[in-house]
């Protein structure tokens, strides 16, 4: 039998542990292929949470308790992944909150999607099936709609609906690997941040519909303006989208100032000025996204490997080029060129229509285009 272990993180859920514990172990008890476990994380919750797992501990001989400093939800999961995988060996460990909010009869059908070959599974809630509590206030539906939404396109990641989710399952395999990295997120980010390890490591992950109902007892710990600063933060310097945006603009800064440089210093020939200008980008761009934007992606380091992915990058650089050329000239030919008035300013309408070409072309087709082609992962030695 495999082991299973469900870590419920606890401050201040008495009640609710009452309830939920036995519930979970009725539910799981009948399993042929899994010996399910409970780990309480409890940070000295002046209710007395800890006493009633003690009183609980006497009825279910797979319940466990480790207890400590309240220091936030992802120091508690640190300390609970790190017993589970060290003292109890377990094959597979759970996130769950120990509120009654996210129903245990989802319970198997995680075991059952970890069994068809899943390495992490999220309850959603942003998928078919799912739902938020319809009592939330206006204000806590939008920061956990925002929450999801800035993480999906700030990870440019639309097939994970869920970031933020508390109630899932992922194989310890994967915990060992990257739970020494886990230490700076100790509040809600937490979440956040383990989803995106296990998107880098190429985990297959799976979602199930979570209908995440309004809490039993007690009262949330949630604190959203530190949640969301903590969440932007967090994207900005691991998104490698992010990132690839911002070595953008540092070649589009390179590009036009290395232009009007050999231009009105050198009085080069315009397109011959352009041309380097474009190639020095190019390079600029290609070499900080090696080491910067896709750093994480596991690639050869020989130096053909350099060669042959710079001959694709500057392949894949022409496409922008002519993708430029054709917006251009679609975009001129059906609005016009002409000069637009915006606010005080007279701007030629062609540098808006550049603008929209290189957001929405330009942007997604080399971010596309490079994760796919230069930096995807099976391109390893
Ligand atoms: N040990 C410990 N220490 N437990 C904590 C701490 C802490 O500092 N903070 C919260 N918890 C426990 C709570 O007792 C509960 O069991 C669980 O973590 C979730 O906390 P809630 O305070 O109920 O969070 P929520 O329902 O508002 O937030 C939900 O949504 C978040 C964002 O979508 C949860 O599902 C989170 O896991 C999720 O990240
Ligand atoms: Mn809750």
């Amino acid at each position: 039998m495999k082991k299973a272990i469900i870590v419920l993180p606890t401050y201040n859920e008495k009640e609710n542990v009452k309830v939920l514990i036995p519930q979970i172990f009725t539910l799981t008890r009948a399993s042929e292929k899994w010996d399910v476990h409970i780990l309480v994380v409890d940070d000295k919750s002046p209710d007395g949470t800890s006493q009633e797992i003690r009183k609980l501990q006497k009825k279910f001989k797979n319940l466990h308790l480790i207890e400590g400093e309240k220091q936030g939800l992802g120091t508690a999961y640190v300390r609970g992944f790190t017993y589970a995988l060290k003292q109890v060996h377990a094959d597979v460990i759970f996130e769950m909150d120990a509120d009654c909010q996210h129903p245990p009869d989802l319970i198997p059908k995680f075991l059952t999607a970890l069994e068809k070959g899943a390495d992490f599974v999220i309850g959603s809630r942003y998928i078919r099936g799912g739902s938020i509590p319809e009592q939330w206030t206006a204000d806590r539906k939008f920061y956990s709609i925002m929450g999801n939404l800035i993480a999906r396109f700030g990870f440019m990641s639309i097939s994970v609906h869920d970031w933020t989710s508390g109630f899932r399952a992922m194989k310890s395999s994967f915990l060992k690997e990257i739970i020494s990295d886990m230490h700076g997120y100790n509040g809600y980010v937490f979440q956040i941040a383990l989803l995106d390890k296990a998107r880098k490591k190429g985990l297959k992950i799976v979602e199930v519909p979570l209908q995440f109902i309004e809490r039993f007892e007690g009262s949330s710990k949630f604190n959203p303006s530190k949640y969301i600063l903590e969440s932007i933060s967090y994207i900005v310097s691991n998104s490698p989208f992010i990132k690839f945006v911002i070595v953008g603009l540092v070649g589009f800064v390179i590009d036009f100032s290395i232009a009007v440089l050999l231009i009105t210093t050198f009085d080069m020939f315009k397109p011959h000025a352009n041309a380097i200008s474009a190639e020095i980008a190019i390079v600029s761009n290609f070499v900080l996204n090696n080491f910067w934007s896709f750093s994480h992606k596991k690639i050869d380091h020989s130096t053909y490997s350099y060669i042959s992915k710079f001959t694709h990058f500057n392949v894949i650089s022409s496409g922008s080029i002519l993708i430029q050329w054709f917006g251009m000239f679609v975009t001129l030919h059906i609005f016009g060129d002409k000069m637009l008035r915006v606010a005080i300013f007279s701007i030629p309408s062609w540098i808006i229509y550049k603008m929209f070409i290189i957001a929405f072309l330009i942007i997604p087709y080399s971010y596309v285009m490079y994760n796919y082609i230069i930096w995807n992962n099976s391109a390893k030695a």
